[in-house]
Protein backbone atom coordinates (compact mmCIF):
# COMPACT_ATOMS: atom_id res chain seq x y z
CA UNK A 1 0.00 0.00 0.00
CA UNK A 2 1.33 3.53 -0.88
CA UNK A 3 1.99 5.96 1.78
CA UNK A 4 0.70 9.42 1.84
CA UNK A 5 2.28 12.77 3.23
CA UNK A 6 0.12 15.36 3.95
CA UNK A 7 1.83 18.93 4.63
CA UNK A 8 0.79 22.42 5.19
CA UNK A 9 3.10 25.40 4.27
CA UNK A 10 3.40 29.12 4.21
CA UNK A 11 6.37 29.91 3.57
CA UNK A 12 7.59 26.42 1.96
CA UNK A 13 9.88 25.00 4.79
CA UNK A 14 7.52 22.03 4.95
CA UNK A 15 6.71 21.90 1.60
CA UNK A 16 10.38 21.12 1.00
CA UNK A 17 10.87 18.48 3.71
CA UNK A 18 7.36 17.10 2.65
CA UNK A 19 8.41 16.78 -0.75
CA UNK A 20 11.99 15.84 -0.02
CA UNK A 21 10.37 13.07 2.40
CA UNK A 22 7.75 11.99 -0.17
CA UNK A 23 10.41 11.27 -3.21
CA UNK A 24 12.49 9.30 -0.76
CA UNK A 25 9.55 7.06 0.32
CA UNK A 26 8.13 7.12 -3.40
CA UNK A 27 4.79 8.36 -1.71
CA UNK A 28 1.97 10.77 -2.84
CA UNK A 29 1.66 13.58 -1.53
CA UNK A 30 -0.87 16.53 -0.95
CA UNK A 31 -0.83 19.70 0.32
CA UNK A 32 -3.14 21.34 2.68
CA UNK A 33 -4.59 24.40 1.59
CA UNK A 34 -6.86 27.03 3.76
CA UNK A 35 -9.94 28.85 1.72
CA UNK A 36 -8.92 31.97 3.10
CA UNK A 37 -5.22 33.43 2.51
CA UNK A 38 -3.34 34.60 5.35
CA UNK A 39 -1.70 37.87 5.20
CA UNK A 40 1.70 39.03 3.55
CA UNK A 41 3.24 41.00 6.21
CA UNK A 42 5.16 38.43 8.30
CA UNK A 43 4.47 40.12 12.06
CA UNK A 44 0.91 40.87 10.96
CA UNK A 45 0.35 37.01 10.35
CA UNK A 46 2.57 36.01 13.69
CA UNK A 47 -0.03 38.40 15.67
CA UNK A 48 -3.27 36.73 13.98
CA UNK A 49 -1.65 33.11 14.32
CA UNK A 50 -1.30 34.16 17.83
CA UNK A 51 -5.18 34.51 17.92
CA UNK A 52 -6.35 31.69 16.03
CA UNK A 53 -3.74 28.93 17.98
CA UNK A 54 -4.95 30.48 21.81
CA UNK A 55 -8.66 30.55 20.53
CA UNK A 56 -8.33 27.20 18.80
CA UNK A 57 -9.39 28.57 15.34
CA UNK A 58 -10.76 25.98 13.02
CA UNK A 59 -9.93 27.84 9.47
CA UNK A 60 -11.89 26.34 6.47
CA UNK A 61 -9.72 23.95 4.08
CA UNK A 62 -10.02 23.63 0.71
CA UNK A 63 -11.39 19.76 0.20
CA UNK A 64 -8.01 17.95 0.25
CA UNK A 65 -6.93 15.91 -3.58
CA UNK A 66 -6.16 12.51 -1.82
CA UNK A 67 -8.68 9.97 0.08
CA UNK A 68 -7.65 9.43 3.11
CA UNK A 69 -9.11 5.74 3.10
CA UNK A 70 -6.93 4.44 0.49
CA UNK A 71 -3.44 5.17 2.75
CA UNK A 72 -2.55 3.04 6.18
CA UNK A 73 0.36 4.91 6.44
CA UNK A 74 0.39 8.62 6.81
CA UNK A 75 2.99 11.45 7.31
CA UNK A 76 1.95 15.02 8.47
CA UNK A 77 4.41 18.16 7.97
CA UNK A 78 3.44 21.50 9.66
CA UNK A 79 5.10 24.33 10.85
CA UNK A 80 4.84 25.33 14.65
CA UNK A 81 2.87 27.76 15.45
CA UNK A 82 3.01 29.32 18.82
CA UNK A 83 4.53 26.16 20.18
CA UNK A 84 1.95 23.52 18.01
CA UNK A 85 1.04 22.30 15.11
CA UNK A 86 -0.83 25.48 12.56
CA UNK A 87 -4.28 25.79 12.57
CA UNK A 88 -5.27 24.13 9.36
CA UNK A 89 -3.50 21.47 10.36
CA UNK A 90 -5.57 21.31 13.27
CA UNK A 91 -8.83 21.16 10.54
CA UNK A 92 -7.91 18.67 8.64
CA UNK A 93 -6.63 16.63 11.86
CA UNK A 94 -10.30 16.92 13.02
CA UNK A 95 -11.50 15.77 9.34
CA UNK A 96 -10.03 11.65 9.58
CA UNK A 97 -11.10 8.73 10.98
CA UNK A 98 -7.23 7.94 12.44
CA UNK A 99 -8.04 4.11 13.80
CA UNK A 100 -5.67 1.94 12.42
CA UNK A 101 -3.93 3.97 10.78
CA UNK A 102 0.22 5.24 11.42
CA UNK A 103 0.83 8.25 11.46
CA UNK A 104 4.27 10.05 11.38
CA UNK A 105 4.38 14.19 12.21
CA UNK A 106 6.91 16.25 11.97
CA UNK A 107 7.25 19.99 12.51
CA UNK A 108 9.43 22.66 10.74
CA UNK A 109 10.34 25.67 13.50
CA UNK A 110 12.60 27.83 14.47
CA UNK A 111 14.14 26.17 17.19
CA UNK A 112 10.88 25.75 19.24
CA UNK A 113 8.97 23.35 18.95
CA UNK A 114 7.00 23.46 22.32
CA UNK A 115 3.86 20.92 23.23
CA UNK A 116 3.70 20.22 19.24
CA UNK A 117 4.60 16.47 19.87
CA UNK A 118 1.97 15.67 22.79
CA UNK A 119 -0.28 17.84 20.74
CA UNK A 120 -0.14 15.41 17.45
CA UNK A 121 -0.96 12.36 19.80
CA UNK A 122 -3.95 13.96 21.53
CA UNK A 123 -5.23 15.28 17.99
CA UNK A 124 -4.24 11.63 16.52
CA UNK A 125 -6.47 9.49 18.82
CA UNK A 126 -6.90 5.88 17.68
CA UNK A 127 -3.39 5.93 15.60
CA UNK A 128 -0.07 4.51 16.20
CA UNK A 129 1.85 7.61 16.04
CA UNK A 130 5.26 7.55 15.58
CA UNK A 131 8.20 9.93 16.99
CA UNK A 132 7.53 13.34 15.86
CA UNK A 133 10.38 14.78 13.64
CA UNK A 134 11.55 18.52 14.93
CA UNK A 135 13.13 20.17 11.95
CA UNK A 136 14.90 23.34 12.86
CA UNK A 137 15.00 25.90 10.43
CA UNK A 138 16.97 29.64 9.98
CA UNK A 139 14.19 31.88 7.92
CA UNK A 140 14.88 29.11 5.03
CA UNK A 141 18.08 27.81 6.35
CA UNK A 142 17.81 24.05 7.19
CA UNK A 143 19.66 23.72 10.35
CA UNK A 144 18.39 20.07 11.33
CA UNK A 145 20.75 18.00 9.46
CA UNK A 146 19.92 15.70 6.41
CA UNK A 147 21.16 12.40 8.26
CA UNK A 148 18.85 12.96 10.94
CA UNK A 149 16.08 12.98 9.09
CA UNK A 150 17.15 10.08 7.09
CA UNK A 151 17.15 8.59 10.57
CA UNK A 152 13.69 9.27 11.33
CA UNK A 153 12.61 8.10 7.61
CA UNK A 154 14.39 4.63 8.53
CA UNK A 155 11.63 4.32 10.85
CA UNK A 156 8.68 4.39 8.72
CA UNK A 157 6.80 1.32 8.57
C1 LIG B 1 2.19 32.36 13.09
C2 LIG B 1 3.57 31.80 13.29
C3 LIG B 1 3.93 31.30 14.53
C4 LIG B 1 5.19 30.72 14.73
N1 LIG B 1 5.47 30.17 15.94
C5 LIG B 1 6.66 29.51 16.10
C6 LIG B 1 6.95 28.83 17.33
O1 LIG B 1 6.14 28.77 18.26
N2 LIG B 1 8.16 28.22 17.45
C7 LIG B 1 9.10 28.24 16.43
O2 LIG B 1 10.17 27.68 16.60
N3 LIG B 1 8.83 28.85 15.24
C8 LIG B 1 7.64 29.48 15.05
N4 LIG B 1 7.35 30.07 13.85
C9 LIG B 1 8.32 29.89 12.72
C10 LIG B 1 7.90 28.75 11.80
O3 LIG B 1 7.56 27.58 12.54
C11 LIG B 1 9.01 28.33 10.83
O4 LIG B 1 9.49 29.44 10.14
C12 LIG B 1 8.52 27.28 9.85
O5 LIG B 1 9.61 26.57 9.29
C13 LIG B 1 7.67 27.87 8.74
O6 LIG B 1 7.23 26.84 7.89
P1 LIG B 1 6.68 27.13 6.41
O7 LIG B 1 7.77 27.88 5.67
O8 LIG B 1 6.45 25.78 5.83
O9 LIG B 1 5.41 27.93 6.54
C14 LIG B 1 6.11 30.67 13.65
C15 LIG B 1 5.75 31.20 12.41
C16 LIG B 1 4.49 31.76 12.22
C17 LIG B 1 4.12 32.29 10.86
Amino acid sequence: MKKLVVYYSIGGNTRAVAKRIARTLRADIAEIRTVNAYPDDYDVLVSLGKKEVESGYIPQIVPLSADLTQYETVIIGTPVWWYTYAPAVKTFMKNVKWAGKKVYPFATNGGWLGHTPSDFRKALRGAEVGPVLNVKFEEHKQITPDSAIKEWLAGIK
